[in-house]
């Protein structure tokens, strides 16, 4: 695991950005894990600026989204089919039939589930995984006590996840009680993880799953067990952490044959 931290959300989604993209012009047919959120929008905005100034070309590339509202159509506005759309897909060029969500609309769940995981596996499995953490430090939408080897399933949100993401509906009622997520263990098999946190709000749950003890009650502490797992913060995000020193002193030390993070 390895913990960047940097002055500002935009410092982050820049250094997180550029990872990403030299993943995409070494393996032009990389497939990407996305997250929604607030979070990743800084990084999505740089991705597209990428692609429009500095030619990075996204035509091959695959992407499978972590997770989804049950009951919500493709193109309700809360929906992260319409945000994947607005703040990434419409910005780049992956060819549509290069992009999976989950279906908020399935009507057998379990076997979408199952489809899901499928397309994963048929696609040569995720290079690299984009994730934000929930203030509880849920990844994806697996929320505390979720198996860390779960598999793509429907999860009940936690009320405290349903009151973080009514922002982004008209009423606090409309959030949906379930969702469809990726699991643990389908996020685990990405061979890259990046994780982006930012804010005080995130920070508990930053320092319960870098420092803290790898258990169920913090999902994204699992991350400890992953052998490429790069976690991008602001200083906010970082203010619980207690080795901060260290993780500035490593990234600004780094022997020059080491790419850039
Ligand atoms: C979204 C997702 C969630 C979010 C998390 C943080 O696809 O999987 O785990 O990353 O809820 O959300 P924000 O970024 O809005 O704070």
């Amino acid at each position: 695991m390895e913990v960047i931290i940097t002055a500002d959300p935009s410092s982050a989604s820049r250094v997180a950005a550029r990872r990403i993209a030299r993943l995409v012009r070494t393996k032009p047919d990389a497939v990407l894990g996305l997250a929604t959120g607030s979070t990743p929008v800084g990084l999505y905005t740089e991705l597209i600026r990428m692609h429009r100034e500095e030619g990075l070309d996204f035509s091959s590339v695959r992407t499978f989204n972590l997770d989804e509202y049950l009951g919500l159509a493709p193109d309700y506005p809360a929906s992260y089919h319409r945000f994947m759309e607005e703040n990434f897909f419409r910005g780049v060029n992956i060819p549509r039939e290069n992009i999976l969500l989950p279906n908020g609309l399935a009507s057998d769940v379990p076997a979408h589930c199952g489809a899901y995981e499928q397309e994963i596996r048929e696609a040569g499995g995720i290079d690299l995984q984009i994730l934000g953490i929930g203030s509880d430090g849920h990844i994806g939408f697996n929320e505390p006590g979720s198996s860390l080897a779960s598999r793509t399933r429907i999860k009940t949100l936690t009320p405290s996840t349903r009151q973080d993401n009514a922002r982004f509906f008209n009423k606090p009622e409309d959030v949906p009680y379930h969702v469809i997520t990726m699991g643990i263990g389908t996020i685990m098999e990405s061979r890259s993880i990046v994780l982006l946190a930012f804010g005080a709000g995130k920070s508990m749950a930053v320092a319960g799953a870098v420092e803290g003890a790898l258990s169920a009650s913090n999902p994204a502490s699992i991350l400890q067990l992953h052998p490429d797992a790069k976690i991008y913060l602001d200083e906010h995000a970082s203010s619980d952490l207690k080795r901060v020193d260290y993780y500035k002193w490593v990234f600004q030390n780094k022997p020059a044959w080491q790419a850039d993070s």
